[in-house]
């Protein structure tokens, strides 16, 4: 009962619909998550759900129709046994009672006949809804990503997108048809028993509502003791879980500083408090459903002491009443815990739609206009920076008063410390983040006036993290121009010095990388993606530490492809080792936000100042 998880939980509560007593399987007393504004989303679902309202009406029409014939044919039981009773005490003739018999019994064949139909109708109307809602749901996600700025997925870890996208709406669709059959049918069947069961003798429903208020009281006192030891284990886990999150992570580490006793003793103790927590909320949560029966049983002595007198009485119940009731009361207080269990569901459901829409109500990237007849021959990579000013947040200034203009063709360095704002210069050439002021001009147009996709497809970038998709080499190289030719793909690799390492591959070109492409070494996924810039052709290429993560032999193939790359072209290189952008017709050094030098190689040495700090600082820590 413990690791039901939402959708078992769901798929249980599923059986319980019609009155008829919900799974036994439910987890009594756990608690759910909470919505911040139920009402509101829930207001919000119903709207979304938006042209299946209509079916979801009828949903609801055909869920109390069910419920109704539910609650109903147990009555004509009744009928049957009281009519028996009566064959058998000689108060009715033999012809009669049968004939009396047989009526009641096709009646309660069709009304079971009808209940399945109508039930049948009822599922099937619901999948559908929730399977709209579902790819609805994915759909409008997906579109929201294309349109949320750089800025929402820099803040933000992958696992939390992943999660609203499979778990959330998982959650959402799966349990949003049975929380409304459930809900719906259970009221109902409440409403009907009750009716049914004061037709019958109202003087044994009052007994039996007698108990209600016990049963109440005793069930969501128990309820709400196992909810915190059920928060409780939880908490555990999450701190079991980022233990062992922590080991896998830092295995070298724990190693390294001979730490391994003292983080088993630390998983130890974090174990030992789950499995007392655990035992509670167990207990507890078990202890919820024997009360209950306990109670319940009270209250059917109860009833069959009064009906048995009342039997006796003048104006006598029968043994039909008398057992149908019975079982009428005893169908009653499941439908009172379904509901009980149904709001807590419906809790996390609107809670994960609420995670939906949260993500639907990001704010977007701001619209791009659509230009038309534009000349990709206008471009030369002419690139000015006009007193730019920018911050990543309001309280902490960036970059300020920063002023630059680079010739078409020529070459730009910008070296300077890990924080010092080099790429966050790419990002604001990119428009991954807009300027707070100032202009950037690409040949003399303000980077703003152009189109989002057309500025960036002028760029090429290749970073330090390279990014090969799950394909094949020749797919990951043609990634920027799919329409390229086998020689095209050919040609470029051969310019990025990697075609001879693929023509060693069993397959070649079609090897098919693996999702995080382990399969080939740092170097030769840095190659490839050089590959894929020199076939993009841009006009202004970007490369941000590109050789930072591979030897340096490696280093001086890339060094040799990308010198081949940036020839005739306006490029950024962002670099750590200094001997790589010596031959750069313009070095920044950069810090702080700001540039604090320019100018040549040469010339900057001859400055003597911050520039010929680092070089020579690197050079003598030079291994060769
Ligand atoms: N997406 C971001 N959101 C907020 N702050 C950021 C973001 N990216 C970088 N920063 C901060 O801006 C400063 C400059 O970062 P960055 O341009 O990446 O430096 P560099 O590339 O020179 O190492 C750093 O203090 C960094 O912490
Ligand atoms: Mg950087």
């Amino acid at each position: 009962m413990a690791n039901n998880d939402n959708r078992s939980n769901a798929s249980k509560q599923m059986k319980g619909h019609g009155g008829q007593g919900p799974g036994h399987g439910m987890p009594l007393g756990r608690p759910s998550e909470k919505a911040k504004d139920f009402k509101g989303t829930t207001k919000r679902l119903i709207k979304y759900i938006g042209q299946y309202r209509l079916q979801m009406f009828l949903i609801i029409i055909v869920t109390i129709s069910v419920t109704v014939l539910s609650v109903i044919a147990p009555n004509y039981s009744r009928f049957i046994i009281n009519d028996l009773q009566e064959i058998i005490t000689g108060t009715i003739t033999q012809d009669v009672g049968v004939a009396r018999i047989l009526t009641y019994f096709y009646l309660i064949i069709g009304l079971y006949v009808l209940r399945f139909i109508m039930s049948l109708i009822m599922h099937l109307m619901g999948n559908k809804i929730s399977i709209y809602l579902g790819r609805k749901m994915r759909n409008d996600l997906r579109e929201k990503m294309e349109k949320l700025p750089i800025k929402y997925y820099d803040s933000r870890q992958t696992g939390n997108i992943l999660s609203v996208f499979s778990n959330d709406v998982d959650v959402v669709t799966n349990s949003i048809q049975q929380s409304l059959i459930n809900i719906i049918s259970s009221f109902f069947s409440i409403v009907g028993i009750l009716v049914m069961m004061f037709l019958i003798s109202w003087k044994l429903t009052i007994i039996a509502l007698l108990i209600l208020p016990l049963f109440i009281l005793a069930t969501s006192q128990v309820a709400k003791r196992s909810q915190a030891k059920f928060i409780r284990q939880q908490k555990q886990l999450g701190s079991l879980n980022g233990h062992i999150e922590e080991v896998f992570s830092e295995v070298k580490i724990v190693k390294l500083f001979g730490k391994e006793e003292d983080s088993f003793n630390e998983f130890q103790k974090i174990n030992s408090s789950l499995a007392i927590d655990m035992r509670d909320a167990q207990f507890l949560s078990g202890l919820i459903r024997p009360i209950m029966e306990f109670i319940s049983n009270i209250g059917y002595v109860a009833v069959v002491i009064v009906g048995g007198i009342l039997a006796g009485a003048t104006n006598p119940l029968l043994v039909g009443d008398i057992t149908i009731f019975i079982m009428y009361q005893k169908n009653f207080v499941n439908p009172i815990l379904n509901i009980a269990n149904v709001i807590n569901q419906l809790q996390s459901t609107i809670a994960g739609a609420e995670r939906i829409f949260e993500v639907l109500d990001e704010a977007e990237e701001n619209q791009d206009f659509v230009l038309t007849n534009f000349d990709q021959s206008q471009f030369h990579g002419h690139v000015v920076f006009d007193n730019i000013e920018f911050s990543y947040n309001d309280d902490q200034e960036l970059i300020k008063d920063l002023n630059l203009e680079v010739a078409p063709g020529k070459q730009i360095a910008i070296v300077g410390p890990t924080g010092a704002g080099k790429t966050t210069l790419v990002n604001l050439l990119m428009r991954f983040y807009e300027v707070k002021s100032g202009h950037i001009f690409i040949d003399d147009i303000k980077s703003t006036d152009y189109p989002r996709s057309i500025l960036r497809k002028q760029f090429g970038m290749v970073l330090q993290d390279t990014w090969l998709f799950s394909g094949t080499i020749k797919e990951n190289v043609a990634y920027g121009k799919p329409d390229a030719t086998d020689e095209e793909i050919i040609e470029a690799c051969k310019q990025a010095h990697v075609h001879h390492y693929i023509e060693t591959l069993p397959k070649g070109y079609d090897t098919v990388l693996k999702e995080d492409a382990d399969n080939i070494s740092k170097g030769q996924k840095q190659l490839l993606t050089i590959a894929r810039a020199i076939l993009f052709n841009p006009n202004i290429l970007i490369l941000d530490e590109a050789t930072s993560s591979v030897d340096t032999r490696t280093e001086s193939y890339i060094q040799n492809a990308m010198n081949f790359m940036m020839e005739g072209k306006t490029s950024f290189v962002i670099a750590h080792r200094l001997s790589t952008i010596k031959k750069a017709h313009v070095i920044l050094v950069m810090n702080h936000g700001k540039i604090v030098e320019q100018g040549n190689h040469k010339e900057l040495l001859a400055k003597n100042g911050v520039y010929a700090e680092l070089y020579n600082s690197q050079f003598l820590n030079q291994p060769i």
